[in-house]
C-alpha cells in the first residue's frame, strides 16, 4: 500500500535525525529556528557588486550602497522598486578632457565619515589610485578632493589597492591617516599607511591574509594610539605545527613614522607580531585557521574585545575572545622569539621614529615576533566551538557589560544568533533567510534600527533580528528565549532593552519564575489538559498514522500523553513532533513541551477508532499526513 512508504521512510529519516542530534548537546542547538516564511525580511536583487551600505538606520526603508561605479539607491518599501543607479564622478580626474564620461576608476573601499554627510572613497584604474570625498545625496554624486586628504592623496596615488582588503580611516582635523592591509605573497603584504607619513612592511617572504584591522585610540596617551591587525600566516613548518594557517595579530603604532633615510625609510619600526591561542586544553581541540573578527570597542581601550572566528582541518568552527589588555601585555613584557637579545628595544610608541637608534633599527629587522602567545580573555577557553562551518562573525553589544549578541554565517546561508553570557554561549536561534543554499558574502548589523543585512552574490536581505513575537505569546516563553532585545512587557514579548522599565527579562538565566510576579500573570496555557481544545481524529482499525505537534525550543523536551497515563517521547521532524498512533489504542493524546520545568500544552487529539479500515471518511489524519508526505518528498 503505498500510503505506507512515506510512513517508512519516514521512521528511517527520523531514527537518522535523533543519531544526529543526540550525539550533540543539546544547548548547542539552536533553540529556535525561523525560516523564510517566518520572519520578517525583505530583500532586493542587486545589480552588481557593492562595497559598503550607508546609514540605513537614518530611513529603515532605503538605503544607500556604494557599488564599484555607481551609488546604488536601494528601497525596501512597498512596493518593491529596482535599485536606482547612478554614477559616481571623479573632480580630480586626471583625463577627463580626453575621455568625456569620466575616467574609470573602480572603488576599492568607502568609509562613511565622522561627518556623516560624507563619504570617504578610493578608487583605483590598475595604474592609479584616487582618494576623495563624496556627498552621497548630491547629484550627480562627486567625489571632490578634500583639506584633509591632501597627503594620502600624494601618497597613495601610486599605490594600487587590492580588492575585498581592510581598511581603517584615522581622522584628524589637519591630516587624516588611512590604514590598508593587503594580503598575499607577493610584494607589499603587510600594513599600509597613508597620508602625513607612509609606512609600509619590511620586506619579507612571509603569505599572510588579513581579516581585520582595529583602532585603539588612547585618549589620554594619544601618542600610544596603536592599529592591530589581525591575520592568518601560512605554516612554513608542518612538523611544528600541523595546520596549513597559524594566527597572529600585529601592532603599529600611529606615530611610526618609519626610520630615517637609508634605514628602514617608510617602514614600520614599531610592529612586534604575536601569535594568538584559541583551544581547549581539555579536549586538546585546537583552532589555526583564522576566518573573521568583529570588534566591540569600550569606553576604556583596555576593555575593548576581540571576537576571532576560527576553522580548525575539519571545519568546525570556534570562537576566542581577546581584550586589547591581554593584547598589550604580551607586546609590553614578552621576551621576543628566539635567542638574540633585543634589550633596549623600546616597546612605546616614540614621537619620532627617525631618531631611533641604529641598535634599535637593527633589533626590529631581526625579529619583531613575541614568545609569549595572546591568550583568550580570563585565560580561557572558546567561547563557542561548533560543528558548523561559520563564514562571517559580526558583534552587538549594546547592552549590559557582560553580555553580547553575536551573528553568525553558516556556509550554507543560514545565520545564527548567539548570546555570550557570563562568558558562556547560547545560542538563541537560527535565521534562515534564503530559500535555498546561499553563499553570503557579507553581513552588516545595525544595531540603532536591529536590522541585520546579509548579501549574497545577487540579492541583498534585510531582516529584522528583534522579531520578539516569535518566541511564543507567554511571559516564561518569552523569558526563556534569553533575547536581549526582547522582553515581556505585560501582554506580549516586544522589543525592549534590559534598561526598560516595567518588564520582565532576564537574559543571564532565563529565570521565568519572575513572571509569577508580574499582578496580571495568569498561566493560561501551562499543562493543565481541560484548558486546551481537543481535536477530534476518526482512525480505521489497523491503519498507522502520525499526529503532528508543533515544536517551537528545540531545548524543550516534548512528549506525548495518552488519558491512560502511558507517556512516549517525541519523533523529531523538520516540520514538527510527531506521534505514530496503530490505530489500536483510543482516548485522548496530548503533546506536551517541558524546558528547564516549564511546561505548556501544545496539542490534544481525541482518537477514535472507527471499526472497518474500508470506511475512510475525509477527516483531520488526513490532511495531517499530507503534510507530512509533503515535507519528506
Ligand atoms: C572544508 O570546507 C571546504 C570548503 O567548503 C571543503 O573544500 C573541504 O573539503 C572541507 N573539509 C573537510 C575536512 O570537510
Ligand atoms: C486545570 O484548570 C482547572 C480550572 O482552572 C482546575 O480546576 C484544575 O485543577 C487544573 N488541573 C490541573 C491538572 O492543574
Amino acid at each position: 500500500m503505498t500510503k505506507f512508504l512515506p510512513a517508512l521512510y519516514f521512521i528511517h529519516h527520523v531514527s537518522w535525525l535523533l543519531s544526529c542530534v543526540n550525539s550533540l548537546d543539546p544547548t548547542l542547538l539552536p533553540r529556535m529556528t525561523f525560516t523564510q516564511d517566518e520572519i520578517a525580511l525583505k530583500s532586493v536583487i542587486l545589480p552588481g557588486e557593492i562595497r559598503t551600505l550607508l546609514h540605513p538606520e537614518r530611513d529603515h526603508g532605503k538605503l544607500m550602497a556604494v557599488g564599484k561605479r555607481h551609488l546604488i539607491s536601494l528601497s525596501f518599501l512597498y512596493p518593491p522598486k529596482t535599485p536606482v543607479e547612478r554614477k559616481l564622478l571623479w573632480a580630480e580626474c586626471p583625463d577627463t578632457a580626453a575621455s568625456p564620461n569620466g575616467c574609470s576608476y573602480d572603488v576599492v573601499l568607502a568609509h562613511e565619515r565622522e561627518d556623516a554627510s560624507r563619504v570617504f572613497v578610493c578608487g583605483t584604474d590598475g595604474a592609479k589610485t584616487l582618494c576623495c570625498d563624496m556627498n552621497p545625496s548630491e547629484d550627480p554624486p562627486t567625489c571632490i578632493p578634500a583639506d584633509d586628504l591632501e597627503s594620502m592623496r600624494g601618497s597613495i596615488r601610486n599605490f594600487i589597492l587590492k580588492d575585498a582588503e581592510h581598511s581603517a580611516l584615522v581622522e584628524s582635523e589637519t591630516s587624516s591617516s588611512l590604514y590598508v592591509t593587503y594580503s598575499g605573497s607577493q610584494e607589499y603584504v603587510g600594513v599600509h599607511k597613508f597620508g602625513k607619513n607612509r609606512v609600509g612592511p619590511a620586506n619579507h617572504d612571509k603569505e599572510q591574509h588579513y581579516l581585520g584591522l582595529v583602532t585603539s585610540r588612547r585618549r589620554d596617551e594619544p601618542l600610544q594610539d596603536k592599529v592591530y591587525a589581525f591575520y592568518k600566516e601560512r605554516n612554513k613548518d608542518l612538523n611544528e605545527w600541523s595546520s596549513a594557517w597559524l594566527p597572529y595579530v600585529s601592532q603599529y603604532c600611529m606615530a611610526d613614522m618609519g626610520g630615517p633615510k637609508n634605514n628602514l625609510q617608510f617602514t614600520w619600526t614599531s610592529q612586534m607580531s604575536a601569535r594568538l591561542l584559541c583551544g581547549d586544553p581539555k579536549s586538546k581541540q585546537h583552532f589555526f585557521e583564522m576566518v573573521d573578527i568583529a570588534t566591540v570597542h569600550a569606553e576604556q581601550w583596555q576593555d575593548t574585545r576581540v571576537y576571532v572566528l576560527f576553522r580548525n582541518e575539519w571545519n568546525m568552527s570556534a570562537i576566542c575572545v581577546y581584550s586589547s589588555q591581554d593584547i598589550q601585555d604580551v607586546f609590553t613584557n614578552s621576551p621576543f622569539k628566539g635567542t638574540h637579545n633585543q634589550r633596549g628595544r623600546p616597546r612605546e610608541c616614540v614621537s619620532d621614529s627617525t631618531h631611533l637608534s641604529m641598535d634599535v633599527l637593527k633589533m626590529t629587522q631581526i625579529n619583531s615576533e613575541m614568545e609569549e602567545w595572546v591568550r583568550p580573555i580570563k585565560k580561557s577557553g572558546p567561547l563557542l566551538i561548533s560543528h558548523h562551518m561559520y563564514t562571517h562573525i559580526r558583534a552587538d553589544a549594546a547592552f549590559t557589560k557582560e553580555n553580547t549578541l553575536l551573528f553568525l554565517t553558516r556556509n550554507c546561508g543560514g545565520v545564527d544568533k548567539v548570546l555570550e553570557s557570563k562568558s558562556a554561549a547560547f545560542i538563541i536561534a537560527e535565521y534562515r533567510p534564503f530559500a535555498h543554499r546561499a553563499h553570503i558574502d557579507s553581513i552588516i548589523h545595525h544595531p540603532s534600527s536591529k536590522k541585520l543585512y546579509v548579501s549574497s552574490r545577487t540579492q541583498l536581505v534585510q531582516m529584522d533580528v528583534a522579531d520578539c513575537d516569535h518566541y511564543g505569546d507567554t511571559c516564561e516563553e518569552c523569558v526563556l528565549a534569553r533575547d536581549p532585545y526582547c522582553a515581556w512587557d505585560g501582554t506580549g514579548c516586544t522589543v525592549a532593552t534590559p534598561t526598560s522599565d516595567g518588564v520582565v527579562q532576564d537574559v543571564n538565566s532565563g529565570n521565568y519564575h519572575l513572571c509569577s510576579s508580574l499582578p496580571s500573570h495568569h498561566i493560561t496555557k501551562v499543562v493543565n489538559r481541560s484548558t486546551m481544545p481537543e481535536v477530534a481524529v476518526a482512525l480505521p482499525h489497523g491503519h498507522r498514522y502520525f499526529l503532528p505537534c508543533p515544536v517551537g525550543s528545540r531545548h524543550a523536551h516534548y512528549s506525548w500523553h495518552h488519558d491512560d497515563g502511558g507517556a512516549t517521547p517525541c519523533a523529531w521532524s523538520p516540520h514538527g513532533c510527531l506521534l505514530l498512533i496503530n490505530g489500536k489504542r483510543e482516548g485522548a493524546y496530548t503533546c506536551v513541551s517541558e524546558e528547564r520545568g516549564f511546561s505548556r500544552v501544545l496539542a490534544r487529539y481525541a482518537v477514535h477508532v472507527t471499526g472497518s479500515a474500508t470506511s475512510t471518511r475525509p477527516s483531520f489524519w488526513l490532511c495531517a499526513l499530507a503534510a507530512l508526505i509533503r515535507t519528506i518528498t
